[in-house]
């Protein structure tokens, strides 16, 4: 496996520069289903990420694939419509790259989304989680993205993950979600490689760890994000109900349906949070 060095970074940066000199304070991810959101950004540049060298293209329909540079809530945000997985195919650290990417164009803030189930049964379809915390079981396993040569331009060798999610946006999004009128779950992430959902015995596995949602994402970008000192805020848009007793099945159809009805509130929750950074 080749890992990726700052050149190949910092190559990847350079081609979004010569297309807008907007420098993104923000950078977002958005995922299954929950791109659109990103038609609310201003002033905007957008790019195909498949027309930049190196970059991860997502092949999962609900993931247009698309980069977008522009202006929300007076912020200068950097997002992603659409991602990558390991499942795909990808590597761990290609999986970091796009982070590794807003860091060097200027991002200080990772906003990280996703589409997961339930495995906490007082969470319904529609709800927002805000990640607490993540269980990094595919990391333990040995697939982390930091693996390979340490990029010092980014951060330590072995970087601290205690508070990956960051507690002053804790309190901003427990705030903005009281004022705004959006129900907040609040939990514990779990991502496995996919791209199978989870067996019931799977799930009652991750029951007894501690998990309350699952899903195939977001831990890795997080990471990333953390070993470069960026501030991280991850929400789940809770997609359907873990099937914890085999007694129905999950599609990924109902992971984009879903998507539209999490979209609104996570586009309010979001913006709440970026007129207070
Ligand atoms: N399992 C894993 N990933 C998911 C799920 C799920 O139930 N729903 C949306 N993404």
């Amino acid at each position: 496996m080749d890992f990726l060095s700052i050149e190949i970074i910092d190559e990847v940066a350079e081609a979004i520069r010569s297309r807008t000199s907007l420098v993104p304070k923000v950078g977002m991810i958005l995922g299954s289903g929950l791109g659109e959101f990103a038609e609310e950004i201003s002033s905007s540049t957008k790019i195909m990420t498949a027309d930049l060298p190196h970059w991860p293209k997502s092949t999962v329909e609900g993931h247009a694939g698309r980069l977008i540079l522009g202006e929300m809530e007076d912020q200068k945000v950097m997002v992603m419509q659409g991602r990558a997985h390991f499942y795909e195919g990808y590597s761990m650290p290609q999986i970091g790259l796009p982070v590794r990417v807003m860091k060097r164009l200027g991002a200080e803030f990772l906003f990280v989304t996703n589409a997961a189930g339930a495995v906490n049964s007082d969470f319904e379809p529609g709800d927002l989680m805000l990640l607490t915390d993540h269980i990094n079981l595919v990391g333990m396993t040995g697939l982390s993205p930091l693996r390979g040569p340490n990029l010092e331009e980014f951060g330590p060798r072995f970087p601290d993950v205690s508070r990956v999610y960051d507690r002053d946006l804790h309190e901003i999004a427990r705030n903005v979600s009281v004022e705004l009128g959006i129900k907040l779950q609040e939990g514990v992430y779990v991502c496995l490689a996919g791209p199978a959902f989870e067996t019931p015995a799977d799930l009652r596995f991750l029951r007894g760890i501690g998990v309350d949602a699952v899903g195939m994402s977001t831990v890795p970008e997080a990471t990333v994000a953390r070993h470069s000192a960026m501030r991280v805020m991850g929400v789940s848009g809770i997609s359907n109900k873990a099937n914890l007793d085999g007694n129905t099945i999950t599609t990924h159809e109902e992971v984009l349906e879903a998507g539209h009805m999490i979209a609104p509130k996570l586009s309010t929750l979001i913006k709440g949070v970026l007129r207070q950074i």
